[in-house]
């Protein structure tokens, strides 16, 4: 599939098959997350993949009520490993670097036949302590992945008018 087209075509998906995702394709989404780019090429992350039934289910837990996260065959819990790190500008870079990282795995997944959803609505504290993430690192967001079970439906989106100025604000 085509960059474009994937960009076009892929939805938030939140209700799965139960059909198991092939290591090869998930190597293929990983892949994917491991070429990203990041600030000063720091690939300052680690990609959690949560297979087991009882821990998804752990995770759905401290995910306000979606509970569609533990029907997800796989959750890959994108961790930042130096959330003190900075962009030039000063923005902290870790959750800009993880974005582009779970956003080309959205991508990749779409284009393998795969639905994917972010979630970002959930208890960091509680992630970290379910997934034994460190002290020192820090659970940016979640993402489902598996077949999707329903297409997902397309919500609108701004026109380019409305979003983009040229030359200044
Ligand atoms: C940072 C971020 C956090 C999100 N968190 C959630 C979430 O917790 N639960 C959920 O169902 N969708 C979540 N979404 C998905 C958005 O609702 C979705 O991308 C948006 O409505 C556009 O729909 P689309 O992905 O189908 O194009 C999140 C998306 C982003 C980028």
């Amino acid at each position: 599939m085509e960059v474009f087209d994937a960009i076009k075509t892929r939805r938030s998906i939140r209700s799965y098959l139960p059909d198991e995702v092939g290591q090869e394709k998930l190597n293929q989404v990983l892949e994917a997350a491991r070429l990203a780019p990041s600030g000063a090429n720091r690939q300052a992350w680690k990609f959690v993949v949560v297979r087991d039934a009882g821990i998804r289910k752990q995770l759905a837990g401290v995910t306000r009520g979606q509970d569609f996260v533990a029907d997800a065959p796989v959750v890959v819990a994108a961790v930042a490993t130096d959330p003190t790190a900075t962009t030039g500008s000063g923005e902290p870079a870790h959750r800009i670097d993880l974005a582009i990282a779970v956003d080309h795995m959205t991508l990749a997944a779409h284009a393998l036949g795969l639905g994917t959803c972010w979630i970002g609505a959930f208890d960091q504290r509680g992630a970290e302590r379910i997934l034994k993430v460190p002290q020192s690192a820090e659970v940016v967001v979640l993402m489902t992945l598996g077949y999707p079970a329903r297409e997902g439906v397309f919500r609108g989106r701004k026109s380019i008018e409305e979003i983009v100025s040229y030359d200044g604000y």
